[in-house]
């Protein structure tokens, strides 16, 4: 578990006042024509978070959608790219893009995630504030089982894991807890890309967030 403390959204000086606009979630809402949601894909490395990712923004784009990925890899060369693989960098690394996922959903855009966020109580926090601000928050468990990730190593990260050439890798010598209840469990090995964002189409259909 990570040890950093969990005072999340708590400014650090009290002279710190929120400053409320006259524009609501609803008014994008209006403008969009949907409303702005986070799909948080939670996965081994190499589990397809990132291809499903790739797929489901391109639908929703091309049904006439607001929807932007971000990307673990991507967000780690610049936003984060000061945060390692610790248990405390992970904690930081999950609770910075989840309060920039809930800026997004907020700004009304359908807001694609794909972390292997690890810890539960890491996701838990990224959900709670969700809720707290009114968002929806959809926790999508991109089940691939670590045989096959392994077997696809698109990065040779786990060869280099299992020679010992990194350490603290997800799945052999770090932990993935699995999500307890997610909105979504997507079985990849079963599916094709295109099938799984599909589905998770399907999900945001049954949520009232987009009906095309
Ligand atoms: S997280 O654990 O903090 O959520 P994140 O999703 O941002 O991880 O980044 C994971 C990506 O970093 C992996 O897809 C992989 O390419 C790369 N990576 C490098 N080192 C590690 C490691 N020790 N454990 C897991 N992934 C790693």
């Amino acid at each position: 578990m990570p040890t950093g403390a969990r005072t999340v959204s708590e400014p650090k000086s009290e002279n710190i006042v929120w400053h409320q606009g006259q524009i609501t979630h609803q008014d994008r809402t209006r403008v969009l024509g949907h409303a702005g949601c986070t799909l948080w894909l939670t996965g081994l490395s190499g589990s397809g978070k990132s291809t499903v990712a790739v797929a489901l923004e391109h639908i929703l784009i091309q049904n006439g959608h607001l929807a932007y990925r971000l990307d673990g890899d991507n967000v780690r060369h610049g936003l984060n790219n000061n945060l390692g693989f610790s248990a405390d960098d992970r904690q930081e690394n999950i609770r910075r893009v989840g309060e920039v996922s809930k800026l997004f959903a907020d700004a009304g855009v359908i807001t694609i995630s794909s972390f292997i966020s690890p810890y539960q109580s890491d996701r838990d926090q990224v959900r709670k504030i969700h809720e707290d601000a009114g968002l929806k928050f959809l926790e999508v468990f991109v089940n691939t089982p670590i045989e096959i990730c392994e077997s696809r190593d698109p990065k040779g990260l786990y060869k280099k894991a299992r020679a010992g050439e990194i350490k603290g890798f997800t799945g052999i010598d770090d932990p993935y807890e699995t999500p307890t209840s997610p909105e979504i469990d997507l079985k990849t090995d079963e599916l094709t890309p295109d099938q799984s964002a599909q589905r998770l189409i399907e999900h945001l259909q049954s949520a009232g967030i987009v009906c095309r």
